[in-house]
């Protein structure tokens, strides 16, 4: 895990071994799982913070005036977005629950929202005029009408950006991509300034920005150059026609990486500001950007048990406490998820070596019913047995907040550790929770 640089260490991960176990800053993962049980979200608040100043500090060298909206569907905990929130950062949101979210964990941070997302509701769009937000990240003209008409109602001028479709491409998963003209989102570049000078008739809508937003796990720095390349233009023309621009928002989507390999999450970073400024040319507009998974994914991992180890022909099943419904990326993406004993395999002298290895290949799933729930697909890994802890790295975003309850499983818990300390940020669920909302259930 641990890359070596001219002179420093990059570890872009907070987990590493001491004394043979796996820890989490400075707690140690045997004992979590002792405490609050398995599976189980942990994740380290310092490095989330570490992350969110990456971004300030590399927009602040290409001296931009800008705001960090972190987009809450990666985590969307009340812990890790209050801790964003002390940090100074705003929310990129898509939903009124998002919009609750950030009221809970910092109620100040309400007015540096930005809602995003292709099907707003009328009640959500009620809910964030009340709010008074930042800025509509608007994808249709439907949506733009609609607002108008809400606005008005409430008697409040929506501040608005369109969301512009830059048909940029992004090699990415076709799942997350997002800035092509064949995607549902965003209005096509070519017809934005035609609705903005529409927009203008109406006193209830403010024209305040650009949006753009192409995708996630975008590893290539240059798409999102070339995106900014189009709004710039386009936000030129809107000054052209009289519109007063003020925010420009550049969405998120910077990729990590999930291997085992070299990373230095600073670096990209840097190259993704760079990118970002060489896009904007002298584009003064105060830039907005959205990054999610950037922030969490490697704070945070899944800690999970081994149930069963069992042979199937000729391949090898380490059948684990937690399944696709605790971490559904490898199911529905094929996504990696690099996964590592808590104890630390004994290193074995070149003679054990080659007389027999200590890793196996092996499927690694979960108790789910179908084919699909699995972690990894003829991986060598450890010798796992039944009762070992492993852990599922980088799994801070897009994980928890993707779980379910299919086959009637409780959610994990999720501890934040802060330091030294771990703190229970939500408890696991209980079957009651589970039955609550059903009618003729046990509890009615
Ligand atoms: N802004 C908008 C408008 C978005 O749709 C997204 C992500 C983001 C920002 C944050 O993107 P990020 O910086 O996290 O890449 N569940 C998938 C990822 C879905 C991304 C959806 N939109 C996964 O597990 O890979």
């Amino acid at each position: 895990m641990q890359k070596k640089t001219a002179n420093i260490t990059v570890n872009p991960r907070p987990f590493a071994y001491r004394h043979r176990t796996l820890y989490c800053d400075g707690v140690d993962l045997t004992t979590l799982a002792a405490e609050h049980g398995t599976p189980l979200y942990v994740y380290s608040a310092a490095q989330i913070t570490e992350r969110f100043q990456l971004f300030q500090r590399a927009f602040t060298h290409e001296v931009r005036p800008h705001t960090i909206c972190y987009a809450v569907k990666a985590n969307s905990s009340l812990a890790i977005l209050r801790l964003l929130a002390t940090q100074g950062a705003g929310f990129d949101i898509v939903s009124g629950g998002e919009l609750e979210r950030v009221r809970k964990a910092h109620k100040p941070a309400l007015k540096k929202v930005v809602f995003s997302g292709v099907g707003k509701q009328l009640w959500e769009i009620d809910a964030a005029l009340d709010a008074d937000i930042l800025l509509f990240n608007v994808e249709s003209e439907a949506e733009l009408h609609l607002l108008a008409t809400r606005a008005e109602a409430r008697s409040k001028v929506a501040r608005f950006a369109l969301r512009v479709n830059p048909d940029v491409f992004a090699e990415t998963h076709p799942y997350i991509s997002t800035g092509l003209s064949e995607h549902k989102f965003g209005i096509d570049i070519k017809s934005a300034r035609a609705i903005y000078r529409a927009a203008k008739k109406s006193k209830w809508l403010d024209p305040t920005g650009v949006s753009v937003h192409i995708g996630s796990q975008i590893r290539k720095v240059d798409p999102f150059a070339a995106a900014l390349t189009r709004v710039t233009s386009l936000i030129a023309d809107l000054r052209k026609d009289g519109h007063n621009i003020r925010y420009v928002d550049a969405g998120g989507g910077l990729g990590i990486d999930y291997g085992a390999g070299a990373f230095d999450p600073a670096k990209q970073v840097e190259k993704y500001a760079a990118a970002l400024s060489k896009g904007l040319a002298n584009e003064p507009a105060h830039l907005l950007l959205e990054p999610g998974r950037f922030i969490v994914a490697q704070a945070g991992a899944l800690l999970t048990r081994v149930l069963y180890v069992k042979r199937n022909g000729s391949k090898t099943f380490v059948i684990t406490d937690a399944a696709m419904n605790d971490l559904i990326r490898p199911a529905l993406y094929h996504a990696h998820h690099e996964i590592i004993p808590v104890r630390e395999p004994a290193k074995q002298s070149a003679k054990q070596t080659a007389g027999k290895s200590s890793s196996l290949v092996v499927d690694v799933v979960g108790p789910v019913c179908e084919s699909g729930d699995f972690f990894a697909r003829d991986r060598a890994l450890p010798a796992f047995k039944p009762n070992d802890l492993v852990v599922l790295l980088d799994a801070g975003a897009y994980g928890m907040s993707q779980t379910s309850n299919y086959n009637t499983r409780p959610r994990p818990a999720e501890v934040l550790i802060e330091g030294k300390s771990a703190r229970l940020i939500r408890r696991r669920e209980t079957m009651r929770d589970l039955l609550a909302p059903e009618l003729n259930g046990i509890n009615h």
